[in-house]
């Protein structure tokens, strides 16, 4: 099956893959932590934009986190830049800069799990090794007719065709993935365009549609927040978030979980009080934004507000900013439109700024 497989790949491969004939092992890393959670047409210009001010793994390993964060600004998920960065420390403290070649050595940096360190091995190093992101998940288990393959089937599948076609691992693992994206879709698959269909065992046996099964997602639950947009002179308060907890190490206003029936302003104008230490007089409402996280929807309340006295006392980092700073800053994606329009218009974001 390797070898029909192969043909395809070498005659319909991606091309829209920024790193596709890439063979710097750091450049392989990088692209493929973005493509853990994102689509790899939306993260190709990260790539670049990325490789262009940190292109090797010392650049990296000294940048500065919130350097990181700005050029992963919109790609989410950014616990993957934090680890990448601390990553990149451990590739120059413990691999003399040379990213490591073993599964169970890339295993060990942090953000890496089996399918990174699958795709890394494989594709850099041309190791036998499986790379199983969701797109080949769905090919082997419809291949094999899998019904819910676990993930050591699946892994015993890949191997078997890498051992089919021994000198190219990497484009054995990513012909399956393109297949994925391109042929073999989870809804109306184009199986006549499949070099492989006539070896299908789940379109023979009329199972497509089952394989892989659906997983039932719950309907994500709505979360209500206020945030305040608090002016003192020309500057605007903001805070950093703490690094392990979502949106991580990013920036953003004063915020407030509300409970349904609460009215946003009087529940910020305590809040900025009591957690932040400032007598504030809170405005009228700017705009409402909605952001979709992946286990929960937020529905953001924004208000003015302007400060009267007191100092901030809430123990995260936080800062005073004018105007043209918001480009220095990495503020989670879903502000940036307000600080544009309504904060600070006008301000760069940090990867256009550069
Ligand atoms: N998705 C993530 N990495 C990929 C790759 N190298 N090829 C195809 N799809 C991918």
């Amino acid at each position: 099956m390797a070898a029909p497989l192969l043909e395809w790949f070498d005659a319909r491969r991606r091309d829209d893959i920024a790193w596709r004939g890439e063979r710097d092992p750091y450049a392989i890393l990088v692209a493929e932590v973005m493509a853990q959670q994102t689509r790899v047409e939306t993260a190709a210009p990260y790539h670049r934009r990325f490789m262009d001010r940190f292109p090797d793994v010392w650049t990296l390993a000294e940048a500065e986190e919130d350097e990181v964060l700005g050029l992963w600004e919109g790609l989410g998920y950014y616990a993957r830049a934090r680890n990448l960065r601390r990553a990149a420390r451990r590739v120059v403290l413990e691999y003399a800069g040379r990213i490591p070649r073993a599964v169970s050595e890339l295993r060990t940096l942090p953000g890496v799990g089996p399918y990174t360190a699958g795709a890394v091995a494989s594709v850099a190093f041309g190791l036998p090794e499986p790379a199983v992101d969701g797109n080949a998940r769905r090919v082997l288990s419809r291949l094999g007719d899998l019904e819910a393959a676990s993930a050591s089937e699946l892994d015993r599948a890949a191997r078997a065709l890498i051992a089919a076609a021994p000198e190219r691992p990497g484009d054995v693992n990513q012909a399956l993935m393109d297949r994925g994206s391109a042929v073999c879709t989870p809804r109306r698959p184009t199986c006549g365009a499949c070099p492989l269909s006539n070896r299908c065992l789940a379109l023979r046996r009329g199972t497509i549609g089952e394989r892989p099964p659906r997983k039932r997602r719950a309907p994500s639950p709505e979360r209500v927040e206020a945030a305040a947009v608090v002016r003192r002179g020309g500057r605007v308060l903001v805070l950093r978030r703490p690094s392990d907890g979502l949106l991580g190490g990013l920036w953003d206003f004063p915020t407030v979980g509300l409970s349904s029936p609460t009215p946003p302003a009087p529940a910020l104008t305590g809040v900025l009080r009591e957690r932040f230490g400032l007598d504030c007089r809170v405005g009228g409402e700017i705009r409402v934004l909605r952001h979709a996280f992946s286990h929960f929807r937020l529905r953001l309340i924004v208000h003015r507000a302007r400060w009267r006295s007191g100092e901030v006392t809430d123990p995260r980092p936080h800062r005073w900013v004018r105007r043209g700073e918001f480009g220095d800053l990495a503020f989670p994606a879903y502000l940036r439109r307000l600080i544009n329009e309504d904060v600070s218009p006008g301000a760069a974001s940090p990867r256009k700024a550069r």
